[in-house]
């Protein structure tokens, strides 16, 4: 007999750990931006896969590239080569600067990385350890004193959930119970360049930023400010880590949201869209700075799998040939002035805020009723930081589609002001 609903989340409640808030909705199957559910109910999806579904569930090309691959070979361990991550590292360096790339599993696993690369960048210089200069190479142009470990972080900022991660984030309330922290991160404002610059210390290493806070509440980070991080790495010879997890891939209007403030950081780290809904993450490193670690220094089992690659190669293959960039700048513009012409007419609209297809509503309200009663109606979106509703759109998504979720969130929250 077919399971219901009811049947699913009866049995989650029994044997999946309590670990998410859930609404109650089984999912069985997407296409684009569109998901059903076990019932058969159709929902139109403005966040999809929680970014994750970047180009749309399903994207045909996706789809064919798992289904070609499996046929090939699922999976190669890293004491060997297969050609696809050889491929997507350099097409990953093409679009973002000159580097190298470590693929890892998931974004927490990216942020772990960076953590790992910059304490190892930092390290007083031992001869004889593996990696490390010993007088008879090139200079150390990029090492520090020594003793540096110390990465600045963003207050609202979000870096995932494994242990270095947790203590990157910036918000004490996923980090609550779980104490003690890794040491060796410190939050300052954001957007508040003088803060970082008084938070520096011999043995700062770092400043991690997100261009756009996605969890912290849709907050862009200025031009002005990323610029302004930059000049200070520089000059404090410091590494600037871009956390692009959400922001990547195309999701602001440009491959990286760092992009459009002209600079560029020395580690970039990905993951969400870039595998088109297939689990796996990556961190771009200026190569000097990827030179730091070597064999043995750092590794995990399923990082860069040939499935995972094929996914990634066709992710850019729909970006680049269905010019979806184009379309998230074109459509995203629209939606912007739909909105910002909403806020005009509805006061508990506060800010309408973000840049591409990363969207942010601050309510003057609660924001979670909201996203139930766009539930009911058969539309998927998201609130977080309590007030902020959250939409990120698929690249692919067709403007009839958008148009028909943002008067389904217009008709929630003209009958909310009521
Ligand atoms: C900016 C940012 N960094 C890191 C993460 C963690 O990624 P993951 O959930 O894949 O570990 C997220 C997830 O939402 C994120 O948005």
């Amino acid at each position: 007999m077919a399971q219901t609903t009811h049947d699913v989340i009866e049995q989650y409640d029994h044997y999946v750990m309590n670990t998410y808030v859930r609404s109650p909705l089984v999912l069985t199957k997407g296409k684009g931006s569109r998901v059903w559910d076990v019932e058969g109910h159709e929902y139109l999806d403005l966040f999809p896969g929680w970014g994750v579904s970047g180009l749309g569930h399903n994207h045909p090309w996706v789809a064919r590239a798992v289904r070609g691959q499996v046929g090939r070979i699922i999976h190669v361990p890293n004491n060997y080569y297969h050609p696809l991550q050889a491929k997507v590292a350099k097409k990953l360096c093409e679009v973002s600067f000159d580097g190298k790339v470590f693929f890892s599993n998931s974004g927490a696993e990216a942020v772990e990385t960076a953590v790992k690369l910059t304490r190892r960048w930092g390290a007083p210089a031992q001869p004889g350890v593996a990696g490390v200069p010993d007088g008879t190479g090139p200079a150390p142009h990029w090492y520090g004193a020594g003793g540096q470990y110390e990465i600045i972080v963003m207050e609202q900022s979000f870096h995932g959930r494994t242990m270095a991660a947790l203590s990157a984030t910036g918000q004490s309330k996923y980090q609550d119970g779980f104490e003690p922290l890794v040491p060796g991160f410190v939050r300052v404002p954001f957007n508040d360049l003088d803060a970082v610059r008084g938070a520096l210390t011999p043995k700062t290493v770092a400043v991690l930023v997100e261009p756009i806070q996605g969890e912290g509440g849709v907050r862009v980070a200025t031009d002005a400010f990323l610029a302004g991080l930059r000049q200070l790495c520089d000059e404090q010879r410091l590494l600037l880590i871009a956390d692009e997890i959400q922001t990547g891939m195309g999701r602001t209007g440009k491959w990286f949201g760092y992009q459009h403030s002209g600079i560029e950081p020395d580690l970039l780290l990905l993951a969400k869209t870039l595998g088109g809904g297939f689990p796996i993450g990556a961190v771009v490193a200026r190569r000097a700075v990827a030179d730091v670690l070597t064999p043995g220094t750092h590794a995990t089992t399923f990082g860069g799998s040939p499935l995972g690659c094929a996914c990634i190669l066709a992710v850019f293959e729909a970006i680049e040939q269905q010019e979806l960039l184009e379309r998230v700048n074109r459509l995203s513009r629209y939606a912007f002035k739909r909105l910002t012409a909403l806020k005009a007419r509805l006061p508990i609209i506060r800010e309408v805020r973000g840049r591409g297809f990363m969207i942010g509503l601050e309510l003057t309200v609660d924001g979670r009723p909201v996203v139930d009663a766009c539930r009911q109606k058969r539309l998927l979106i998201n609130c977080t930081q309590e007030n902020v509703l959250r939409l990120l759109p698929a690249m692919t998504i067709t403007k009839a589609q958008l148009n028909q979720g943002l008067s389904i969130l217009e008709n929630v929250l003209l009958e909310l002001s009521h």
